[in-house]
Parts: C-alpha cells; sequence; structure tokens
C-alpha cells in the first residue's frame, strides 16, 4: 500500500499524528505543538449554522433532459431541442426538523434543484407539495415559529401550530396534504416536486406567459402511516438518506417526469381567483399539463458536507427566458434566500464548488472574506464599470420583456380573497375512504392537549370544506 505525505494546512509534513508533544513520557503537554493548536482549532469550527428551515436534508447529482418542445412558451436554454441535457443538483429536505432530526417525519417536503444551464444557474426552490400554508411573506417567520420549539419547554407545539393554522385559514389546503397520505412520504423517490409559485416564462420574440412546474415521481407514490413512521425511526432516523444512497450507488436511479401548466396573460387577467397565490393551485382540467423531460439523480455526492450541506439554492437564481411572477411569497423569497446564504456560508458562496455556475462568470463584485477567487472580470484594468479595457458589458438581447403592473401601492389585505375552502373541498373529493379515516386520525393526533377553543376553530374550517371532513376529525378525536 501506498502513503501520500500527511500534512498540516501550510503543507508542512506531519511527522507524528498519533502523539502529542509533552514534556515527558506523561505531559504537561507545550503549547508550542502547532499540529495539535491546529487540529483543535479545525475541529471546534467544523460546523456551520443549520439552514434556519429545512436544516435535515439528503440530495444527489443527476441530469435533466428535454423530451418536448417547449421552444414556444420559453427560450430558456436547457429547455432549448429535444435530447438537450443539463446537469443539476437536488436536495430534498424536511422543514420543522433540525440537523439531527428523523426522516421519517410527516411534515412538508423541499424539493430543490439547482440547473446548470450553460446561461447561469437556473435554482427551482419547491415542495413536495403545489401549495403553501401562507401567502404573504411578513407571516412567514411566524409560521416558521409555530413549528418549531417553544421559547420556555424547548418542545415543539402542537398548541402553538392549530392555532396559527386555525386563525390563518389560507393554510387549509396544506395542512390537509400534510395530514393527508402524501404529509408522509417513505422516500425522497417516492414522492412529486412542486415549483408551487407561478414563474413567467418568454419566448423568443418576447411573448410572455405564466408557468407552473410539476415534477411526477417515475417511482409511484409511497406513504407510511404513522404508526409505521414510529416503528420506522425506532429502527433507524436516516431511512431517506439510507434509501436514496442506496439507490444510486446500486444503479437504480430514481426519475420524475417535468411537465408544466401554462396561463395567458389574457387567462390570468379573467382568472376567478388570483392566479398568483401560492395557496392555490392552477386546476389540471383548465390548464392541462404539458410534458417536457425527465430528470434523473445518478451520482451520489463524493463529500455530503461539501456538496449537499454547503449547497445553495435560491429562487433569485433566473436564467434568460424564466423570471418572477407577481407572487408575493416568491418575491421575498428572491430576497431571503441569498441573504441566509451569505450568513451561513459567506460572501462567496456561489463561488464554492457545488454552487459554481458551469458558463463563465465574470463579476465586477471585490474583495470580501474567504475570496478564493480573486477578480472575477477577467480583466485586471476592469475592476469598474463602465471601462476602457475590455471588461465584461451587458447584453441587451437578454433582457426581460416589461411586465406590466398595476395598483396602488398599500397593505393589501392577503385576505381580499377569502376563498379558503373550495380547492381543499376538490382535494377532500379525491380521498378515498381509507384515505379519509387516515387524514382524520392524523389530525385528532396531531391535536392532542390543544385547547378546546383552538380545536374548535380548526373543526369549523373542516365544516367548510366538507361537513364529512369536520364529522370525521371529531369522530377521531372522540376515540383518541
Ligand atoms: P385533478 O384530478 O386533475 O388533479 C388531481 C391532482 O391531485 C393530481 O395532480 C394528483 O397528483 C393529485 N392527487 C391525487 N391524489 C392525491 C392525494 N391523495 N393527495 C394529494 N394529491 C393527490 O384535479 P384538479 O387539478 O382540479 O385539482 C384538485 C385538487 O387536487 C386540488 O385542489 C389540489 O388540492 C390537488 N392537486 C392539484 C394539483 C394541480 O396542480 N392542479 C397538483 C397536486 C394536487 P398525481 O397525478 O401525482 O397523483
Ligand atoms: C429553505 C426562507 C417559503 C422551499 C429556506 C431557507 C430560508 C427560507 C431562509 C434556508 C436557506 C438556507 O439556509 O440554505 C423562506 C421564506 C419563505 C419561504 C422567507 C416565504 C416568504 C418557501 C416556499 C417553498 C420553500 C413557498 C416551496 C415552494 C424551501 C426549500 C428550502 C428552503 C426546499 C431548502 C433548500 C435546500 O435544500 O437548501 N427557506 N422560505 N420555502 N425553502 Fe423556504
Amino acid at each position: 500500500m501506498t502513503w501520500s505525505r500527511l500534512t498540516t494546512t501550510a503543507g508542512a509534513p506531519v511527522a507524528d499524528n498519533q502523539n502529542s508533544l509533552s514534556a515527558g513520557p506523561r505531559g504537561p503537554l507545550l503549547l508550542q505543538d502547532w499540529r495539535l493548536l491546529e487540529k483543535l482549532a479545525h475541529q471546534n469550527r467544523e460546523r456551520i449554522p443549520e439552514r434556519v428551515v429545512h436544516a435535515k436534508g439528503w440530495g444527489a447529482h443527476g441530469q435533466f433532459t428535454v423530451t418536448h418542445d417547449i421552444s414556444a412558451y420559453t427560450c430558456a436554454s436547457l429547455f432549448s431541442g429535444v435530447g438537450k441535457t443539463t446537469p443539476l443538483i437536488a436536495r430534498f429536505s424536511t422543514v420543522a426538523g433540525e440537523l439531527g432530526a428523523a426522516d421519517a417525519e410527516r411534515d412538508v417536503r423541499g424539493f430543490a434543484l439547482k440547473f446548470y444551464t450553460d446561461e447561469g444557474n437556473w435554482d427551482l426552490v419547491g415542495n413536495n407539495t403545489p401549495v403553501f400554508f401562507v401567502r404573504d411573506p411578513l407571516k412567514f417567520p411566524d409560521f416558521i415559529r409555530t413549528q418549531k420549539r417553544h421559547p420556555r419547554t424547548n418542545l415543539r407545539s402542537a398548541t402553538a401550530m392549530w392555532d396559527f393554522w386555525s386563525l390563518t385559514p389560507e393554510s387549509l389546503h396544506q395542512v390537509t396534504i400534510l395530514m393527508s397520505d402524501r404529509g408522509l412520504p417513505q422516500t425522497p423517490m417516492h414522492m412529486n416536486g412542486y415549483g408551487s409559485h407561478t414563474y413567467r416564462f418568454w419566448n423568443a420574440a418576447d411573448e410572455c406567459s405564466w408557468v407552473k412546474f410539476h415534477f411526477k415521481t417515475r417511482q409511484g407514490h409511497k406513504h407510511f402511516t404513522n404508526e409505521e413512521a414510529s416503528y420506522i425511526v425506532g429502527q433507524s432516523r436516516e431511512t431517506y438518506q439510507e434509501a436514496l444512497f442506496g439507490a444510486i450507488e446500486a444503479g437504480a436511479f430514481p426519475r420524475w417526469t417535468l411537465f408544466i401548466q401554462i396561463m395567458s396573460e389574457a387567462q390570468a387577467r379573467a382568472c376567478a381567483f388570483n392566479p398568483f397565490d401560492v395557496t392555490k393551485v392552477w386546476p389540471h382540467a383548465d390548464f392541462p399539463l404539458i410534458e417536457v423531460g425527465e430528470m434523473e439523480l445518478n451520482r451520489n455526492a463524493d463529500n455530503y458536507f461539501a456538496e449537499i450541506e454547503q449547497a445553495a439554492f435560491s429562487p433569485s437564481n433566473f436564467v434568460p427566458g424564466i423570471g418572477a411572477s407577481p407572487d408575493k411569497m416568491l418575491q421575498a423569497r428572491i430576497f431571503s434566500y441569498a441573504d441566509a446564504h451569505r450568513y451561513r456560508l459567506g460572501t462567496h458562496y456561489e463561488s464554492l464548488p457545488v454552487n459554481r455556475p458551469r458558463s463563465p462568470v465574470r463579476v465586477y463584485h471585490k474583495d470580501g472574506a474567504m475570496n478564493f477567487v480573486g477578480q472575477q472580470t477577467g480583466v485586471v484594468d476592469a475592476y469598474y464599470e463602465p471601462n476602457s479595457f475590455g471588461g465584461p458589458a451587458e447584453s441587451p438581447e437578454f433582457r426581460e420583456p416589461p411586465m406590466p403592473i398595476e395598483g396602488d401601492a398599500a397593505h393589501w389585505d392577503q385576505r381580499g380573497d377569502d376563498d379558503y375552502y373550495s380547492q381543499p373541498r376538490a382535494l377532500f373529493a379525491l380521498f378515498d375512504e381509507g384515505e379519509r379515516a387516515r387524514l382524520f386520525s392524523n389530525i385528532a393526533a396531531a391535536m392532542a392537549g390543544v385547547p378546546t377553543e383552538i380545536v374548535e376553530r380548526q373543526l369549523a374550517h373542516f365544516d367548510s370544506v366538507d361537513p364529512a371532513y369536520g364529522s370525521g376529525v371529531r369522530a377521531a378525536l372522540k376515540r383518541d
């Protein structure tokens, strides 16, 4: 066996990595043992802040292949031509649990994708649900607080969750999905992914439309009941990592089919509901799924920390042909993620190998903590813009077509649209008897210990969806 030489971080050979430098065989140690100091100091800095949400995650590398031409809707290079492939990285996650949380817990799953396109990185940071709990970003930190630990008990609080949800009826759609079978997938491979928000497409002729993204699992949907999950968690807390990593190691590459829904600008103006409200889906009957391509995950990370933990996904990573819609939640996320990354990973997080675009990067940003990339304009004297030294310059041909905006600036009541019930009703109508029974008992279990007035407020919402929903939960509460 050949050994390569062990060194310090400064490259000096390490003569002894088993024994500290001590005065005599029994010590004490000498402060001048710079190799020991370096080793301990490095260990103290091994942890970085975990993600404030979606801390526990599992991911892999893969690729996206276009199978159907959608150039009528978008000029995005990654969709340009059947057969085109684009490398990507995916990270799945639970929302509320910390880094050490068990995988098989009932929660929404994150479904974050970074496509390394030839015109920069496009990140689609979605979930395994097509909707979300709130529709104004001002409510996001409060919502997350109800999912995390109580300040005094340091325990998660069912009271906080149902208090918030019952006072926030726009959450009902997502709460119903969370408490249904799909709220506890068996593995990340057995669930769909959704962009959730409405995004904007424009094509080569600058014609614009609104779009939603759906990744449908090719492995089929598989879920655990609460009882199964508690047994599984007793056996292993890492079932998602084991399943995803194991499948890819074994060559059983998971796949998803990407579909889009398209809404024209005229249809959006005439839409009965707000098409930019992330608590609503677009009914398939009105906006049919259009097949686009296939995503396959086929390579595990060689280093989990470098490639999955340091992956930094952001809804602000757009590429020409794909843009933001007026969705208020999406607008806030465009700020929030890059801000989180600068805090969690540092100013130059985009230069880390997993985040670095595969297309050239030419920026005038300068210096900063931990700058290991130097100047990124490619021309020494071009460190400001405009300049006379041939530095990188803007490309007007990539300009997004103007987006018409109207209305007075005000703190518009996001409750303006108060139809909280018809889409959850359409979902409830899809459930068979078994699914309904599990929905009722999952909700009853999740309500254990919640004060009656909060339970009653929530039951009234279930009644408004369908009397059978409310009465089913009532009966399950009596049984528990
Ligand atoms: P459709 O019957 O055309 O679509 C139903 C959708 O619901 C399909 O995407 C299906 O996904 C999904 N679905 C099926 N069974 C379940 C389940 N048990 N739990 C969660 N999702 C399920 O109806 P509509 O488009 O009119 O939507 C009706 C309701 O379906 C909506 O109110 C929404 O709650 C839910 N839904 C709608 C989606 C949409 O984009 N329109 C997307 C996902 C859910 P799959 O094909 O993977 O089984
Ligand atoms: C992670 C903020 C809504 C999906 C995060 C992170 C923040 C955040 C700060 C941690 C980022 C990091 O440290 O890497 C917000 C805000 C929201 C919002 C402010 C609303 C205004 C949503 C919605 C979705 C979503 C609607 C899905 C449609 C995700 C996912 C991750 C994440 C998947 C994990 C990404 C990864 O794997 O690294 N969010 N979020 N979030 N969020 Fe959100």
